[in-house]
């Protein structure tokens, strides 16, 4: 372990797990047999919702958790010593079919994806993910391999740059910025890129959101390439439940949402046929039934962590496959 990795018991506290009580509600079926269940928390984090979920599981189940930050994984590491149903991978979404199978872990029972990024990320300046502390522009959830932020937006060409705040950030003012960014080159830290985008953008009246917030969420999923990660894990994660198995995700911003709910829509919803096929709804079949979703933080959630207020919960069960 690393000098400076967070121990257990204090990262229990770096990061307060979001919509804990509706996940576990959700993700267990009421009066399911556990015994020798496999979960897998492929989002560990700092283990908030895993510890919950080991505190629900009898002696025999197991659980994996995967997380890309080597951070994270350190801290799952001292979790699998002292909890022997715990195993731990350091990998990507994408990732996730190899993963199981090198784990021998098949049929599993449920498998949460808490998207995004974890309190310690973003609050660690070190880490360059956020505006509110200065730091190397990094933004890499795995701090061991890929391009920074910062070596990204120093090479791209402007169109690139428009086109990810736009598609990533939903940004009004992608060209004002991207033609600010390059201008301002080379960018290093994240101060230089909050005051470059605070700059090139009109001041919007009463200020609520920082006027890099849409940019460095764009950069940031970019950098990650969270939305291929996303489709591809959601896809692998469906096809490795066992019949009767469940998803959970957690969304926190609209772009990730419509992801997660039109994929999910593909498994539960018959697909649409002309009105002339003379198909029954019930001969339609489908993968997966709907079991939550979406399910928002309540006031008092939010009173506790505020950082809950984007997210959104949403979980099916995968069906048992006739014929
Ligand atoms: C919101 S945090 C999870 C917090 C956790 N549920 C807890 O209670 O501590 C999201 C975590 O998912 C990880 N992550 C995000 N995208 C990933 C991906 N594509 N593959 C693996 N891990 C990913 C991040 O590194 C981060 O640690």
């Amino acid at each position: 372990m690393a000098a400076d990795t967070p121990d257990v018991a204090a990262a229990a506290s770096d990061h307060i797990p979001v919509l804990l009580d509706e996940v576990l509600k959700t993700l267990i079926p009421p009066e399911a047999d556990l015994h020798g269940a496999k979960f897998v928390d492929a989002t560990f984090g700092r283990g908030g919702h895993s510890r919950a979920l080991l505190a629900r599981l009898p002696g025999d189940a197991r659980l994996l958790v995967i997380d890309r930050d080597p951070d994270a994984i350190a801290v799952a590491q001292q979790l699998a010593q002292k909890d022997l149903r715990v195993s731990v991978c350091h990998a990507r979404f994408s990732e996730l079919a190899a993963t199981l199978a090198q784990q021998d872990f098949a049929g599993v029972q449920g498998i949460l994806l808490d998207l995004g990024v974890s309190s310690p990320q973003l609050d660690e300046g070190a880490r360059g993910f956020s505006f509110r502390h200065d730091g190397p522009l990094d933004m890499r959830m795995d701090s061991s391999s890929g391009e920074t932020a910062a070596q990204w937006l120093n090479h791209a060409e402007e169109r690139e740059i428009v086109e990810v705040l736009r598609n990533y950030g939903e940004e009004r003012f992608a060209g004002r910025i991207a033609r600010a960014i390059v201008r301002a080159r080379p960018l290093t830290t994240t101060q230089a890129l909050a005051d470059t985008v605070a700059q090139a953008v009109p001041q919007r009246g009463p200020v609520k959101k920082h006027p890099a917030t849409q940019t460095f969420q764009a950069v940031r999923v970019h950098v990650n390439q969270e939305f291929s990660e996303l489709e591809v894990g959601l896809a692998a994660a469906f096809e490795l439940l066992a019949e009767g198995g469940r998803l959970a995700v957690i969304s926190f911003h609209s772009l990730e949402d419509r992801v997660v709910k039109h994929t999910f829509r593909s498994w539960t919803r018959p697909p649409a046929m002309p009105r002339r096929v003379p198909l029954r709804h019930t001969q339609m079949t489908t993968a997966a039934t709907d079991i939550a979703g979406p399910i928002r933080a309540g006031a008092l959630e939010l009173k506790h962590n505020p950082r809950a207020r984007s997210a959104t919960l949403r979980v099916i069960e995968k069906k048992a496959q006739h014929g």
